[in-house]
């Protein structure tokens, strides 16, 4: 939805934007691409390599673009300590990128056997073979649960904790970890690959600590918007896009009364609008193109123009 996302994000060529996560620097690349000379991108990224890659990508852009490696929950001390205050638009574009997905080493991956890491930043944090060597049988059933929607998610658990009290000790391997699914859900191979990519989404988000990050950032983000700026959000996992729609509903919100019975008096203090009401969807076209973009919804808010301090 790269048309989508630079028409919504866009409002002033001249502006200064976040792209608080740039990946291989596919969105960037056409944001930097509209602004003027006097506009600028800041881009973040936990993963370093994914950073490394779009510096490279975007080096023709010179000044225009700068890279911080960085987590988006802490962009208000960063982009303070950048000396800028305001901005013109963020995009957060949520979730994995393909380049990590298809990274054999990483083990994003149930396609390839490789050490079950599946961290976004290489350089810091417990992997997901520490999570699974540590946590409960209780805890592991409900990550599988509530972040992949694993209904075998009890059963997974249990064979998990009886592998890692096997002869191998932990489970070290995306290979190790497939083996046991196998194991749990039996033959039929589409239930095991269904389950498999229920299982690894469910241990990258927990493992990156997601879900925890996006009522930091999104808030912070909107603070941080000038006068008609706008926050683009693109979600692929219905619990992250759950809570974007949240923030960003309650960042709309004219009235907090109880019962709108009498006049407001709550004070209420919009901080802009929801530009629209139902997300944007990828095309049938793009679809087809890239199935991966099936589940994609992109929410767009705009800052209130002139509005601090009263409503709308
Ligand atoms: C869907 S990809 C972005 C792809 C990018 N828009 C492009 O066009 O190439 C999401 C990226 O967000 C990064 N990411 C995830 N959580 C992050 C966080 N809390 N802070 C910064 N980056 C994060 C991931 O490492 C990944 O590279």
């Amino acid at each position: 939805m790269v048309d989508e996302v630079v028409r919504e994000l866009i409002t002033d060529p001249a502006g200064i934007y976040l792209d608080a996560t740039v990946g291989g620097g596919g969105h960037a690349e056409v944001i930097s691409d509209r602004l003027s000379g006097a506009g600028c991108l800041i881009g973040f990224d936990r993963d370093p390599g994914a950073l490394a890659l779009a510096q490279t990508r975007l080096s023709r852009f010179g000044d225009r673009v700068r890279f911080v490696h960085a987590d988006y929950r802490n962009l208000a001390s960063i982009l303070h300590d950048l000396g800028i205050t305001a901005i013109k638009g963020a995009l957060f574009d949520l979730g994995l990128s393909s380049l990590q997905l298809d990274d054999p080493g990483r083990g994003f991956s149930y396609r390839w056997d490789s050490p079950l890491d599946l961290r976004f930043d290489t350089t810091s944090g417990p992997t997901a073979a520490d999570w699974l060597r540590e946590t409960d049988e209780e805890e592991i059933a409900r990550v599988l649960r509530d972040f992949g929607g694993e209904r075998h998610a009890r059963r997974l658990a249990r064979a998990i904790v009886r592998e890692r009290r096997g002869p191998n000790g932990a489970i070290e391997t995306t290979g190790q970890l497939v083996r046991v699914i196998d194991r749990v859900i039996g033959e039929d191979r589409h239930s095991r690959g269904r389950s498999a990519a229920r299982v690894f989404q469910a241990l990258r988000i927990v493992v990156n600590d997601e879900l925890a990050a996006i009522p930091v950032a999104i808030p912070a983000a909107l603070d941080l918007l000038s006068d008609g700026g706008r926050l683009v959000v693109l979600a692929y996992h219905s619990g992250e896009d759950g809570l974007v729609k949240s923030i960003l509903r309650e960042a709309a919100r004219t009235c907090h009364c109880a019962r709108r019975v009498g006049p407001c008096v709550c004070g209420a203090n919009p901080r802009g609008r929801l530009v629209y009401r139902k997300p944007l969807r990828p095309t049938a076209h793009e679809e087809s193109d890239n199935p991966r973009a099936k589940a994609a919804r992109l929410r767009v808010f705009e800052r209130a123009q002139g509005l601090s301090g009263r409503e709308s």
